[in-house]
């Protein structure tokens, strides 16, 4: 028989992103409001296998709907990977009381979940947390829509310098092996070219386009690299390798890195964060488990949360092909 559930646990795990406030605010709230009392686990599963906690409460949780990071913390554990890691970690949420738990994070946050969960006997509920937005089940995570705005006005300010100098600039974004980032925000700020990893289109491409650019009268350019592109040479080969080709392009590289990740959310991530915790709780409390929670045509929706792991978000090739006819 299903044990009712009186306590909930909450952790945000792997790459930190902007809304993962806004997400604790939701579960804690939503806790309180249907009675259910809510304990955050510190940087993770490792703080789950350390008794790692704190009472989240609706005043805990005030003022951090606009704050990025995450309150709680966040890391990659190691030890959660071992099958002693996990039974630690059950150990306490039994200790703890904790009948149920939210994840709030990425593909490796999941895994853990559902590793835990076959061993132990814990209802788990998922939020997709990640920049990456490279989660099946949901056009999006939280933390991508900031980090799309982050990463535009980078390379808006980026275009400013760089046709001051008629330079060439590489930009890398963030995404290790997914190129929503590099995509979307490539397009937005308009880019000549986008690698990503999904669409090898080969360094031999980029320097034609290049030098059709300067052909037709283009003084300056950006290429946005996704940081998982699959050219087999890092940015900054990338770009040595290309001004071998094109000696008359003056080409610099900037790496925006974890900026990307920092930031307070965008109203579009605060509502999604807001609509996904509380329908985390509300998905525990009718006796759902091992799903996670995903926007689909503007519904929250839930899919089983090995699909979501096993099942990949693909990118809009449309898309590409628009960026393609662009940047002509
Ligand atoms: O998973 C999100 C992400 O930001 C990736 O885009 C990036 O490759 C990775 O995390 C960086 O991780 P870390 O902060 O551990 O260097």
């Amino acid at each position: 028989m299903e044990r009712p559930i009186r306590k909930i646990g909450v952790i945000t795990s792997g790459g930190d992103a902007p809304g993962m406030n806004a997400a604790l605010r939701a579960v804690a709230r939503a806790c309180t409001y249907y009675k259910v009392e809510c304990i955050g686990f510190y940087r993770g599963y490792q703080g789950m296998i350390e008794g790692d906690s704190v009472e989240l409460n609706s005043r805990s949780v005030r003022n951090i709907i606009s704050k990025g990071g995450t309150i709680l913390k966040s890391a990659r554990s190691q030890e959660f990977r071992t099958v002693e890691g996990r039974r630690k970690a059950y150990e306490n949420l039994m200790k703890l009381g904790i009948d149920a738990l939210v994840l709030i994070g990425g593909d490796g946050t999941f895994s853990g979940g559902v590793a835990l969960s076959n061993e132990h006997d814990i209802p788990i509920v998922g939020i997709p947390g990640t920049i990456d937005n490279d989660i099946a089940g949901t056009s999006s995570t939280i933390g991508y829509d900031t980090a799309l705005n982050t990463v535009v006005e980078c390379i808006d300010k980026i275009i400013d310098t760089a046709s001051s100098h008629n330079r060439l600039f590489f930009v890398e974004v963030m995404g290790r092996d997914a190129g929503f980032i590099a995509l979307n925000a490539g397009v937005g700020a308009g880019a000549e070219e986008i690698l990503i990893p999904e669409e090898n289109l080969g360094v031999d491409r980029l320097i034609e386009t290049l030098r059709k650019g300067k052909r037709s009268g283009k003084f300056s350019s950006i290429v946005v690299v996704s940081e998982g592109d699959k050219t087999g040479k890092n940015v900054f080969e990338l770009a040595e390798y290309v001004t071998k080709e094109l000696p008359q392009f003056d080409a610099r590289v900037s790496v925006l890195g974890h900026m990307q990740r920092g930031g307070s959310p965008s109203c579009f991530d605060r509502v999604l964060a807001s609509k996904m915790g509380v329908k985390a709780v509300e998905f525990l409390l009718d006796g759902k488990s091992r799903v996670m929670v995903g926007l689909i045509e503007g519904k929250i929706v839930t899919t089983d949360l090995e699909q979501a792991i096993k099942n990949t978000h693909d990118i809009n090739k449309e898309l590409l092909r628009i960026s393609n006819i662009l940047s002509v």
